[in-house]
C-alpha cells in the first residue's frame, strides 16, 4: 500500500513563491530543510516513497532507482533548471512520470554571468582582486594586468546558439565584439541582425578569441571539448563554460593551460561538480565559479515558480506548461 500521496521538495524554495502555491498542492508538501546541502542519497530515497509530485535541482539524481523508491503513485518530476541531465527521462517515460525543466526563464541571467565571467577571465578581474588582498606593494605599470580588449574586433565563439546563447550574443554585440556559432539558430533571421556568422565546431574552434559553452548535457556532447579540440584552439584564447562541467574534459584543459597554448579559462559548471579539478584551483589565469549561472533574484523565483506551476498541472491532470521529451 503507497503511504499517503505527498509532494517532495529536495530544497527549501521562496516562501512567497511557494505561499502562492500552497492552497493548490493539495497533497501533503514535505521540503528537505537544508538549504546549503541536498538531501543524502539515502535521504533522497526513503523522501520520494509515496510521492505524487517531486521538485528536484541539477543537484539531485533522479534515476530508476529514486523512481522505483517513490513507486507507481508518481506523476511528476519538476526539475528547477533548464537543464536536465541529472534526471533519467527514458526511465521516467518509461513509468508514465511526466519530466518538467524550467526553460525561457532563466536566459537573461546566465548570459549576464557569462558577460561577467568573459570579463573577469579575459580582462583579469578576479586575478587582480586576489592580487590586491595579497597586500603586496604595487603601482600602474603599462605591461601589468593586461588583457584581451575584447572590443577591438575581437571573436566570440559561441557552442550551441539556443536561447542563452543568443541572450549571450545581443551581449557581446553590444561589446563590439564579431561572433560565430554553431546550433539551431545560427542561421536565424535574429542571429542575422546580431551579425552572427554560423560556423562549424571546428571554424568556430580556429577562429575564436574566446570559446564560450551553451549546449546541453547528452551522452553526444559529453567531453566536446577534450585534447584535439583544445589544440586546436588559438593560440592564447579562452575558454568559458556556463553550461554544464562534463562538456569539458577538464584534464585536457588543465594540460593545455600549463603548456602555455590557451591565455586562460572561466569556468562556472565544473566536470565533477561540486568536486574541483585541484590542478585548475591552482592557476592563475582561471576564474571558477560556483554554478551561480542562473542565480539573480527574480530568475530564481521565476524557476522556482515555473517548477511549481509544472508540478500543479501534471497532478490536477492538465498539460505541464514546459514538459521535457522523453
Ligand atoms: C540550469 O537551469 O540548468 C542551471 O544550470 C541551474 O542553475
Amino acid at each position: 500500500m503507497p503511504e499517503q500521496q505527498h509532494v517532495f521538495l529536495t530544497r527549501p524554495l521562496d516562501e512567497a513563491v511557494l505561499n502562492e502555491f500552497r492552497p493548490q498542492l493539495r497533497p501533503q508538501l514535505r521540503i528537505h530543510p537544508d538549504t546549503e546541502f541536498p538531501p543524502s542519497r539515502e535521504e533522497l530515497l526513503s523522501a520520494v516513497r509515496g510521492a505524487s509530485g517531486l521538485v528536484t535541482m541539477v543537484t539531485d539524481r533522479i534515476d530508476a532507482e529514486v523512481l522505483d523508491a517513490a513507486g507507481e503513485q508518481l506523476q511528476v518530476v519538476a526539475n528547477m533548471a533548464v537543464g536536465y541531465d541529472n534526471i533519467d527521462v527514458a526511465a521516467a517515460a518509461e513509468r508514465g512520470v511526466t519530466v518538467t525543466n524550467t526553460p525561457g526563464v532563466l536566459d537573461e541571467s546566465v548570459a549576464d554571468l557569462t558577460l561577467a565571467l568573459l570579463l573577469s577571465t579575459v580582462r583579469r578581474v578576479a586575478e587582480g582582486d586576489r592580487f590586491i588582498r595579497t597586500g603586496k606593494e604595487w603601482i600602474w605599470g603599462p605591461q601589468s594586468f593586461v588583457g584581451l580588449d575584447i572590443s577591438a574586433g575581437s571573436t566570440l565563439g559561441i557552442v550551441g546558439l539556443g536561447r542563452i546563447g543568443m541572450a549571450t550574443a545581443r551581449r557581446a554585440a553590444a561589446f563590439g565584439m564579431h561572433i560565430l556559432a554553431t546550433g539551431r539558430r545560427a542561421h536565424s533571421a535574429e542571429a542575422k541582425a546580431l551579425g552572427v556568422e554560423p560556423a562549424t565546431l571546428e571554424q568556430l574552434i580556429a577562429a575564436s578569441d574566446v570559446v564560450s559553452l551553451h549546449a546541453p548535457l547528452t551522452a553526444e556532447t559529453k567531453h566536446l571539448i577534450g585534447k584535439d579540440q583544445l589544440a586546436a584552439m588559438k593560440p592564447g584564447s579562452y575558454l568559458l563554460n556556463t553550461a554544464r562541467g562534463p562538456l569539458v574534459d577538464e584534464e585536457a584543459l588543465a594540460d593545455s593551460l600549463d603548456s602555455g597554448h590557451l591565455g586562460g579559462a572561466g569556468l562556472d559548471v565544473h566536470e565533477y561538480e561540486p568536486a574541483i579539478n585541484e590542478r585548475l584551483r591552482g592557476m592563475e589565469n582561471v576564474v571558477l565559479l560556483p554554478h551561480i549561472g542562473s542565480a539573480g533574484d527574480a530568475t530564481r523565483n521565476r524557476m522556482a515558480s515555473l517548477a511549481l506551476k509544472n508540478l500543479v498541472a501534471v497532478l490536477n491532470g492538465e498539460d505541464p506548461l514546459t514538459p521535457v521529451e522523453g
